[in-house]
């Protein structure tokens, strides 16, 4: 499968973009966001003329740390179970380490098991520690080291409570 990706902010020209986005309104919002508001910037996933996929982020800041938000991850249905979206986070996630802005990625998995075997499989081999917030009340100066393994029970368990656990991944400095 041809796959292209295109960085797209709110100043990019994005011909390839633009005039592929299939009419999928999660893709669509995704380009609005990023064209409106200039601290979000994205991903878009091209096969042959269609928009298939994208990734939203932006540049956060909590108690003095900054951090990439992934705010959201979309592969369109009809190309879902693939592998594209490792392929996806990880072109995001490799901007992200161009832009040499901060190592430091927060994710709310919405998304149940897909989303967190994708993101575990794209950090596993890189030199990222998983983290989540160490106390109830959520203070991101106080995180905490969490297995892969682990967050995958947390996961089968939110997922028949409906909860949405919240992940950091963060680049170690050697
Ligand atoms: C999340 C999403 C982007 C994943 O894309 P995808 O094409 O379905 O995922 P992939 O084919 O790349 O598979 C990702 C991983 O999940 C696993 N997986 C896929 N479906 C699964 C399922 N139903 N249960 C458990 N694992 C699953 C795959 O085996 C793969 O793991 P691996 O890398 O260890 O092989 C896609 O499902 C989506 O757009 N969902 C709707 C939006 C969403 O929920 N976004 C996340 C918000 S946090």
């Amino acid at each position: 499968m041809d796959a292209e990706f295109h960085y797209v902010n709110n100043r990019t020209l994005d011909e390839n973009v633009k005039t592929n986005i299939i009419i999928n309104p999660h893709i669509l919002h995704d380009y609005d966001v990023i064209k409106k508001r200039n601290k979000y910037w994205g991903i878009f996933l091209r096969h042959k003329n269609e928009i298939i996929g994208s990734t939203l982020v932006a540049h956060e800041k909590e108690d003095n740390i900054d951090f990439l938000l992934l705010a959201s991850v979309y592969i369109d249905e009809n190309y879902r179970g693939r592998n594209l979206c490792e392929e996806l986070v990880k072109q995001t996630i490799l901007k992200n380490e161009m832009r040499n802005k901060t190592n430091l990625i927060k994710v709310v998995i919405a998304g149940g098991m897909p989303i967190l075997q994708c993101l575990l499989s794209i950090f596993k081999g890189r030199d990222y520690t998983i983290k989540k917030y160490k106390t109830k009340v959520e203070n991101i100066q106080i995180l905490q080291n969490i297995r892969p393994e682990t967050a995958i029970k947390i996961e089968q368990s939110n997922y028949e409570n409906d909860i949405w656990q919240t992940l950091f991944f963060d680049k170690n400095d050697y």
